[in-house]
């Protein structure tokens, strides 16, 4: 199968296939190419260029995108987009006056969704996932990091991974599986922490390597959560069974967690919202990606991730949703990309960057995905005719996706 799409009015993300990341400075430039083409064959990008140079060829399908903009499609880093029901009284207990960390110490957040997921079956909780999953590839996600923690459990945690090799082997899009069991403390254990971290370090995760179901590990470091201790026994033991860290840290408090995942490599530290300048030397000459959620200040009124001063610091940054039933429901990238224009002050070639080919690298793809590269997989969006790529951000909340094609499938 062969795809030309012509008279495209400007094709974003135009790369060599030797740049895998974008940094400081680097992020305010985004390579594009004005009423161009792009071949595709099958599953991959294997031309593109002006149209004035053009050779005609047959293919099975030819796309005209005239007055439209072609990018990669979105690279979501960062999802828990696997989970069971949903938790909008929370939502309404928020708007009340309680606190995220309240409603979690009464017994909700991450442990209301962890009894819901364990009472519902695997068929119900793949059902209830691949929905959200179709409905992103619409809303333009190529590739997609998904995170287990939901189960807490042996067998919840087990169900959750399978529902995401499941959705891997079933769909077009990109997914990278990482394993969360250190993402609160179950109930079960509320007054002997050190058998759960037993449990996750001697069990889960020998098992969840053993059966191939993760390629990374990650853990909620976090007061009330775990702590950097905890964190640094996961890491070790999830390393030691070949799982790459990629954690959650910094979402409330800056204590020391960005410094930890740099000092076991970590592909990337996520959240962010608070951040010190210890936070900023750690990250400086080292290989992992800061992360920010925009999605996740919105929805729960916290401090948006300071871009300005990572990026201005020689830093990368990636941008990703956090899609979640608690912090964050909603899946969508352009609303995190015209957010981080809005509330972050990225630019939007700094935003596009961030949410394409930084989002490609925070989950080790970005040897495939997110930019326009020869080789590269075909993950495309195709845009409505719209003025400029600067619109697509600024006329924030209206659709202008066209179209999506996913591994060379037009979704
Ligand atoms: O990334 N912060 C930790 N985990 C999720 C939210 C979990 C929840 O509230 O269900 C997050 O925001
Ligand atoms: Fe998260």
């Amino acid at each position: 199968m062969s795809i030309l799409i012509i008279n495209i009015k400007e094709l974003l993300q135009v790369r060599d296939s030797n740049v895998l990341k974008v940094s400081g400075k680097d992020m305010k430039v985004l390579p594009t190419l004005k009423n161009a083409y792009v071949l595709i064959e099958d599953d991959t990008i294997v031309d593109y260029g002006s149209m004035d140079d053009i050779i005609k060829s047959d293919t099975d399908e030819v796309i005209d995108a005239e007055g439209k903009i072609v990018l990669p499609a979105w690279c979501d880093s960062h999802t828990h987009i696997v989970y069971a029901g949903h938790r909008e009284q929370e939502f309404v207990d928020r708007i009340n006056g309680l606190s995220y960390e309240e409603i979690a110490n009464r017994g909700g957040g991450i442990l209301n969704s962890a009894a819901t997921l364990n009472k519902t079956s695997e068929t119900d909780l793949y059902e209830q996932s691949v929905k959200r999953v179709k409905d992103v590839m619409k809303l333009g996600t190529g590739a997609l990091e998904i995170k287990s923690g939901y189960g807490l459990t042996m067998e919840a945690e087990i169900k959750m991974l399978r529902v995401i090799k499941r959705i891997k082997q079933k769909f077009p899009i990109k997914v990278k599986a990482t394993f969360l069991g250190a993402h609160a403390l179950p109930s079960l254990y509320k007054n002997n922490k050190e058998d759960y971290l037993d449990l996750v370090i001697s069990e889960m995760i020998p098992r969840v390597s053993e059966e191939k179901l993760a390629s990374y590990i990650d853990v909620f470091c976090e007061k009330g959560y775990f702590s950097l201790e905890d964190t640094e026994r996961i890491l070790i033991a999830g390393k030691k069974h070949g799982l790459i860290p990629k954690i959650h840290v910094n979402q409330f408090n800056a204590f020391g967690g960005v410094a930890l995942g740099v000092k076991y490599n970590a592909l990337s530290v996520d959240h962010l919202e608070e951040l010190n300048d210890d936070d900023i030397t750690a990250l400086q000459g080292s290989d992992t990606m800061p992360v920010a959620l925009p999605s996740c200040s919105y929805f729960l009124s916290i401090p948006y991730t300071p871009a300005r001063r990572l990026i201005d610091a020689g830093l990368p940054l990636a941008l990703a949703t956090d899609y979640n039933p608690g912090s964050t429901p909603s899946g969508n990238m352009n609303f995190v990309v015209s957010t981080a224009c809005i509330k972050m002050k990225m630019t939007p070639e700094e935003a596009i960057n961030a949410a394409t080919i930084n989002g490609a690298y925070a989950m080790g793809i970005s040897n495939y995905y997110g930019s326009i590269t020869r080789g590269k997989k075909a993950n495309l969006i195709i845009t409505k005719a719209v003025p400029s790529y600067n619109y697509l951000p600024y006329a924030f909340g209206d659709n202008h996706i066209d179209s999506v094609i996913i591994n060379g499938e037009v979704i």
